[in-house]
């Protein structure tokens, strides 16, 4: 790996305890204005400064970023179906030079393992690489999103693998139970997307699983952005990716209003 390619990824993956705290919110390219997001720049101003990084769309970064802020930004550059048709129809919608442009530390795409459109999106995958390998440009593959496939160890394991052996710099999945399974396989850092809400002290769980069983952090958003208190859970998911905390320690912080 080169200079650029290590230097930007170590802006997303924090080389002092080698995790990350992503904060995703993303989900309008396809959900439109979804729960939490309807006004994108309100719900992330206060998270910004507390995040490790956002994974977000160009649109949403013109229009809703502050440029004077550090936070590190992970660009998702696929796109194309909304949430009326078929998910896995996408292909790459954001140039490379587009994400050299934004000053982004790394860019992300979503693969559909299983999913009507397999091989393309795998393909994608293939050829974003190629040109961001040139400009030392990290790439996240995104799996198993959609309902094609169970989200078990078999499926994500399969996906993941798939993924970091086209070339992915890092990959986003699921938790799932034998998570450390996923992680196994894959020898790319694996970060756990969350999943639609849940209780607060769940989602603490499911990360602290997690990070014990292998992931290199999280791309949290629905557990963050819908909690009724974002700033708290974003600070509990912190403390317990980068600190270790115990879930009830990082539940104690979640209800600091
Ligand atoms: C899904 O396609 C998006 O990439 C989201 O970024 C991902 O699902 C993580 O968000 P959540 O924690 O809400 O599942």
């Amino acid at each position: 790996m080169d200079f650029g390619m290590k230097n930007r990824l170590s802006r997303i993956i924090k080389p002092k305890t080698g995790k990350t705290v992503m904060l995703a919110v993303d989900h309008g390219y396809f959900q439109g204005p979804t729960s939490g997001l309807r006004n994108l720049k309100d719900t992330v101003t206060p998270l910004v400064s507390l995040a490790d990084c956002l994974f977000i769309t160009r649109g949403m970064v013109r229009n809703c970023i502050d440029p004077r802020s550090d936070v590190p930004i992970c660009l998702r550059v696929s796109g194309g179906p909304s949430i009326l048709g078929e998910l896995s129809n996408e292909d790459i919608i954001t140039s490379l030079e587009e994400a050299i442009r934004l000053n982004v530390a790394g860019v992300g795409m979503s693969i559909f393992v299983g999913a009507k459109n397999e091989d393309r999106t795998i393909s994608n995958l293939g050829r974003l690489i190629n040109e961001a390998e040139r400009y030392g440009m990290p790439v996240l593959a995104v799996t198993a999103v959609g309902k094609e496939m169970g989200r078990d160890t078999r499926y994500l394991g399969l996906a993941c693998r798939i993924a970091a052996e086209i070339g992915a710099h890092f990959v986003k999945t699921y938790y799932c139970e034998d998570f450390y399974r996923v992680v196994e396989g894959c020898p790319v850092p694996v970060v756990m997307a969350g999943g639609k809400k849940i209780p607060e002290k769940d989602a603490l769980q499911m990360t602290f699983n997690a990070i014990n069983e292998g992931a290199s952090g999280v791309d949290m958003g629905r557990n963050i952005f819908q909690s009724d208190n974002p700033v708290g859970m974003i600070k509990a998911i912190k403390a317990v990716v980068h600190k270790g905390a115990s879930v009830d320690e990082a539940f104690e912080i979640y209800s600091k209003k």
